[in-house]
């Protein structure tokens, strides 16, 4: 069939798509329908099935003959190391780990946060939880205490699954006192965290909470699947909003099983047995459908790599890890291939390599610009497919469905939408808007499986932030333009949210931390165009009447207040002190205004701002920072 067949099946019947698709999981009973309809704009999928999520990734496959292929490959450039594990391997594994929740009083409905660098026992430590039915929360390495604070309170764990530290270049992060930290500042407590001691740092335990991941495992008795019902929560994932507190995007387990499963091969072109990579990070959703649940679920080889594209040790990370594992589909986002690029302009080290094994290319998780498509293109001669997603729905909405039926590439665009997603452009009224025109990108409700279906313990949150603005319409939060052919153009965010090296970051965020800098009255965080990470963060503050400190001591101490209270991740290097900020005459911060004047793009004078002559003054600022240098 043709994607524009299969396409509008999805459409006309999903239910009928849908179950079908439904069929390459193994249910511990079968659905009897795809879709429920909840009423007000709410739904959910496979509501009345029974699965275990583990089952489908580990257990079916070894019962199916697939016990010794490669399950996880572990390549560690950064400690050196490589290792791997099988099907039945892992199965032993991750059931033992189950086990030592069990021992632990884990069961079915409890959450776990898990806090863990880019090594197997992290794929370990979600699927142990999908086994038993336990709700899995990864946070990312690069938090700080305080935002895993605010997700200990938000999903109220159980249990923690931490390692003893992770890897950066250069650099040891030692996790367990950030994890300290952390429930110090949280008003939950978690009963037992089990700790991965690794070689590099030895975490100091505290007795009565703290327990051994290894020594829990050996003496745990193997727990067996845990069949829980469609909708049954299998993980959160807290990810940026507007303000300062993540939403916890919610995601059910049969929906993502069957959804995923899809993408494998009609999305990734890859068949069972073959290796696929997704160099991101488990913290983030690519992470989640595309390194754990979606590789295993098809009866994939995954790979966990522990390093960046450059550094370590070299610009050619990728082309050998491809190489040596027979890569047969990469996944990664457009910034890792600018450093690539930055770094081996010519592209000599992937001549080191032997990559035939590689038919294409998938990027994803924020704009890729053209130049970076056609350098890779050139380079690497197989397609280069844009592909454009949230966490909120955990898979993407718009792609080139290469294991279908190939469209052509349009470059700058992510291609065409997915089965399920009814994608419109639409005005501020929420009226329809004709080709080629921008406008807000909304998706008609209901989404396909796999999706959120809520925020967690937010379901006024989650209809605010999603469903109120175009009733009958999921809002993606992304402005852009379908063009005649149906692909789909991505061109900017409707809030403030910002895109730094393809991690998503709220600029409100910064500004809440930045407001309690006590010498700030006032501030705006904006995302500058930046040319390897694609944004980056500035912060302008106001300083309080009758403040006369170096303004460079006050900068400093605003670049280290995010770094302590978001995390390094939030790449916060720049902020300057001006007297006031633009603004309408209502007191809104022209924020787009100043991002326009930043990256030297022309821009018309808001009809409504307040006082014209602060633009100036923003531009000067700018200019020091070396920014605003044309327009
Ligand atoms: N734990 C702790 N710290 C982390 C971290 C982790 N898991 N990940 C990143 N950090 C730190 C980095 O060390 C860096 O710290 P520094 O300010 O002391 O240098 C900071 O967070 C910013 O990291 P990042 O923005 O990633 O910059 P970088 O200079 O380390 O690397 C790239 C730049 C482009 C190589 C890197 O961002 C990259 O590979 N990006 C791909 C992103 C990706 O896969 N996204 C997922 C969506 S597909
Ligand atoms: P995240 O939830 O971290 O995956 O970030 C989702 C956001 O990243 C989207 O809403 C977009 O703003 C941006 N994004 C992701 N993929 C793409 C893409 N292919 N093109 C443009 N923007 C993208």
């Amino acid at each position: 069939m043709s994607y524009q067949d299969i396409y509008s099946a999805s459409l006309t019947d999903p239910e009928t798509f849908w179950m079908d698709a439904a069929k390459a999981i193994s249910w511990d009973r079968t659905p009897s329908r795809a879709l429920s309809d909840l009423g007000d704009d709410l739904y959910e999928w496979f509501a009345d099935g029974m699965v275990n999520g583990c089952y489908n990734a580990v257990d079916r496959h070894v019962e199916n003959g697939r016990g010794d292929q490669l399950a996880i490959i572990h390549d560690s450039p950064i400690t050196g190391t490589k290792s791997s594990l099988s099907f039945a391997q892992l199965q032993d594994k991750v059931a033992r780990l189950a086990g030592a929740l069990v021992a632990n009083g884990v069961t079915k409905g409890d959450r776990v946060i898990i806090y863990m660098p880019m090594v197997p026992e992290a794929l370990e430590a979600m699927l142990a939880c999908a086994r038993i039915g336990a709700v899995h929360s990864v946070v990312f390495g690069g938090f700080a205490a305080s935002e895993l604070a605010v997700r200990i309170d938000d999903c109220a764990p159980k249990a923690v699954l931490a390692a003893s530290c992770g890897l950066e270049p250069g650099r040891v992060v030692e996790y367990k006192p950030l994890l300290d930290g952390a429930i110090d500042l949280a008003a939950h407590k978690p009963d037992v965290c089990l700790i991965l001691q690794r070689p590099q740092a030895s975490a100091t335990m505290i007795p009565g909470r703290d327990l051994d991941w290894q020594s829990e495992t050996a003496k745990a008795a193997p727990a067996a699947c845990v069949p829980v019902e469609g909708n049954h929560p299998a993980y959160i994932l807290y990810t940026s909003g507007t303000t300062g507190a993540p939403k916890g995007v919610v995601r059910h387990t049969g929906g993502h099983l069957v959804a995923l499963n899809w993408t494998m091969k009609n999305i990734y072109n890859v068949d069972p047995g073959d290796v696929f990579w997704a160099a991101s990070d488990v913290g983030w959703v690519v992470g989640h459908s595309y390194i754990c649940y979606g590789p295993l679920v098809h009866g994939n080889t995954t790979i966990v790599f522990e390093g960046k594209p450059v550094g370590t040790p070299d610009a050619g990370t990728f082309w050998r890890v491809i190489s040596e594992h027979n890569v047969r589909s990469f996944f990664t986002a457009p910034t890792a291939i600018r450093a690539v690029k930055r770094e081996d302009p010519k592209g000599l080290e992937k001549a080191k390599y032997d990559i035939s094994c590689l038919r294409t290319l998938y990027l994803a998780g924020e704009r890729a610009d053209p130049d970076t498509i056609h350098w890779a293109q050139d380079l690497l001669n197989i397609p280069v497919i844009d592909h454009w997603w949230q966490t909120e729905t955990g898979y993407s909405i718009a792609a080139n469905p290469m294991g279908l039926d190939p469209l052509p590439v349009k470059v700058g665009s992510p291609s065409v939408a997915m089965p399920g997603y009814d994608i419109k452009i639409l005005d501020d009224a929420g009226h329809a808007l004709p080709p080629d025109t921008l406008g807000a990108i909304a998706i008609k409700l209901p989404l396909p499986p796999g999706t959120l279906p809520t925020l967690w313990n937010a379901p006024e949150r989650f209809r605010k932030s999603y469903l109120q603005t175009f009733p009958g319409y999921y809002e993606t939060g992304d402005a852009g333009m379908i063009d005649k052919d149906g692909y789909l153009y991505i061109m900017a965010r409707t809030d403030d949210v910002i895109n730094v090296a393809g991690h998503r970051l709220s600029t409100g965020a910064m500004e809440e931390v930045l407001a309690n800098h006590p010498d700030v009255a006032e501030c705006a965080v904006i995302g500058v165009s930046d040319a390897l990470k694609g944004q980056a963060p500035v912060g302008f503050v106001c300083l309080t009447k009758g403040v006369n400190r170096p303004h460079a001591d006050i900068t400093a101490e605003c670049v280290k207040l995010i770094r302590e209270k978001i995390g390094p991740v939030a790449a916060f290097k720049l902020a300057v002190v001006v007297d006031r900020l633009p603004k309408t005459r209502s007191g809104k911060i022209l924020r787009a205004t100043m991002v326009k004047i930043a990256d030297g793009a022309s821009f018309k004078m808001p009809a409504t701002i307040d006082d014209p002559a602060i633009l100036d003054e923003i531009r000067g600022a700018l200019q020091t920072l070396g920014f605003a240098k044309s327009g």
